[in-house]
């Protein structure tokens, strides 16, 4: 008789160990966006998630302000509380999920947890970015795991790939779009032509952008994204201090157009980069900014609120992960998968687990600093406007002259200008430290052929 391998899967017999083992408690402080959705989807999967973690996951006690709201996702079966530290140290709870976000209280519930034995779940990457090196270490101390697959591109396992699939590499580099609502917001302002503001209230009416964007807009967020992946790539600990960070909030429409022109898109990327030069320069490059990426290469189609990921390998080449970079079940998807991972994990010893930045601790270079901005080492595009348009040669040599390596110079096309506006002379060059391009641009500035302010942009190749 025909059995439909789907529904074979969803309901597997458990082996008789893992019945015998009694579930894994979990105790959530947050039942909005990310912990609703955790509690729906560990409910809808519960036989097929038991089946992978060897046990049931269950949710015993759940923490929110409004115990209505909260009761109208969890119904009558679980406990509540608004007090979160209660379920933070809760004797019949083995797992802290911290979903309800922030940085200050959310510090002192997962350490609370911790101290208590428990193990902890988060998505919360603001928390681990600034509090991160502390908390790994009280875990370490207290022999307990901290998840966060959902802290990086939600749904897709970006930490998983480098934590586990990737160990075999010296990773190069690390680059992505890990922000959904500044791509989204991109998306529009190239695909219809509008500006910043237009493109922030659209992505703030459809639900894509916060009333208070500042976090997406100002590249905060890619910010403790790529941090968590920089300690992750390379074992070092966690320098959000220490990244160079610029939003997109500045950036113009005509420097899109302009773009588009010369064959790139603009991209707010985080990047995370292994520099270990001749020239004496050993650290990681951290940042964020927008940048411009060739038209044709698989960073520059992830468009819209999709997330996009790549990192080189020294034996794996160049890898790509896509996904959704935020909603209530993509985060649920990775909430739960760490969940199944402390469900295996838990009683096994602390020596024998996945490390919580990929290295064991010994092997953390925490003398692995970030390379300040002058050392930066890239490409660039620079946008001047001039007096005239016989004045391209004029910038061009002059760029030259100030040790620039220019690669390309022409005029951005009339109709990108707005009507009355003053010739643009867009140059491409190769990669050169960051300082020589500052001290250029600056200078620039003063130069008699030019008419406004010099617009400098990073340009990023992410080749194989
Ligand atoms: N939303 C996403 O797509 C997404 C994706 C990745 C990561 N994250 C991260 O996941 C975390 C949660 O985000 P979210 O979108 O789920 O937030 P949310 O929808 O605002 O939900 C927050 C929850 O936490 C509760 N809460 C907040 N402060 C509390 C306090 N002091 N005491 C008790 N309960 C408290 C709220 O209770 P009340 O509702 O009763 O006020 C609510 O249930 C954040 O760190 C966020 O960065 C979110």
């Amino acid at each position: 008789m025909y059995r439909d391998p789907v529904q074979s899967l969803e309901a597997p017999s458990l082996p008789s160990s893992a019945t015998a083992m009694r579930p894994l408690r979990v105790g959530m402080i947050g039942i909005g966006t990310v912990g609703a959705g955790t509690f729906r989807v560990l409910a809808r999967n519960q036989a097929l998630i038991a089946g992978r973690a060897g046990r049931g996951i269950k949710v015993v006690v759940v923490c929110a302000r409004s115990l209505a709201r909260a009761m109208s996702v969890v119904g009558k079966e679980v406990a509540l509380t608004n007090d979160p530290m209660q379920v933070a140290t809760h004797p019949d709870v083995d797992v802290l999920v911290e979903a309800a976000g922030g940085t200050g209280p959310a510090r002192d519930w997962v350490l609370a947890a911790i101290r208590a034995g428990k193990h902890v779940v988060t998505a919360n990457k603001a928390l681990l970015a600034e509090h991160g090196n502390e908390i790994f270490a009280a875990a370490r101390q207290h022999g307990v795991a901290v998840a966060y697959e959902g802290a990086v591109a939600v749904s897709i396992p970006i930490v998983k790939a480098l934590r586990e699939g990737l160990t075999a590499n010296r990773i190069e580099w690390v680059a992505g779009i890990i922000n959904g609502t500044t791509n989204f917001i991109l998306s529009k302002m190239r695909d219809e032509g509008v500006g910043f503001a237009e493109a922030l209230a659209q992505a703030q009416a459809l639900g894509y952008a916060e009333a208070d964007p500042t976090f997406d807009i100002e590249g905060i967020d890619a910010a403790h994204k790529i941090t968590l992946l920089a300690a992750n790539a390379f074992g070092m600990p966690l320098r959000f201090a220490d990244a160079q960070v610029e939003g997109i909030a500045a950036l113009q429409g005509l420097d899109v157009a302009c773009a588009e022109q010369l064959g790139f898109r603009i991209k707010l990327l985080g990047v995370a980069r292994r520099r270990q030069d001749g020239d004496g320069a050993d650290g990681v490059e951290l940042r964020v900014q927008p940048a411009l990426v060739p038209a044709n290469h698989l960073l520059a189609h992830v468009d819209g609120s999709m997330n996009g990921i790549m990192v080189k390998g020294d034996a794996s080449g160049v890898t790509m992960y896509y996904g959704a970079g935020a909603g209530s079940e993509q985060t649920a998807s990775a909430v739960i998968a760490d969940l199944v991972d402390v469900a295996r994990l838990d009683g096994t010893h602390a020596a024998q687990r996945v490390p919580h930045l990929g290295f064991h601790a010994p092997a953390i270079h925490d003398h692995l600093a970030v390379l300040p901005r002058a050392a930066v080492h890239t490409r660039h595009y620079l946008r001047v406007p001039v007096h005239q348009a016989q004045q391209i040669e004029a910038v061009g040599a002059w760029l030259a002259a100030q040790h620039v390596p220019v690669a390309r110079v022409q005029l951005a096309c009339a109709q990108q200008l707005p009507a009355g506006g003053a010739p643009q002379v867009l140059v491409l060059t190769d990669a050169v430290a960051q300082a020589t391009v500052d001290l250029a641009v600056h200078a620039l500035g003063a130069h008699p052929a030019v008419a406004g302010p010099v617009v400098s942009l990073r340009v990023e190749m992410l080749e194989g």
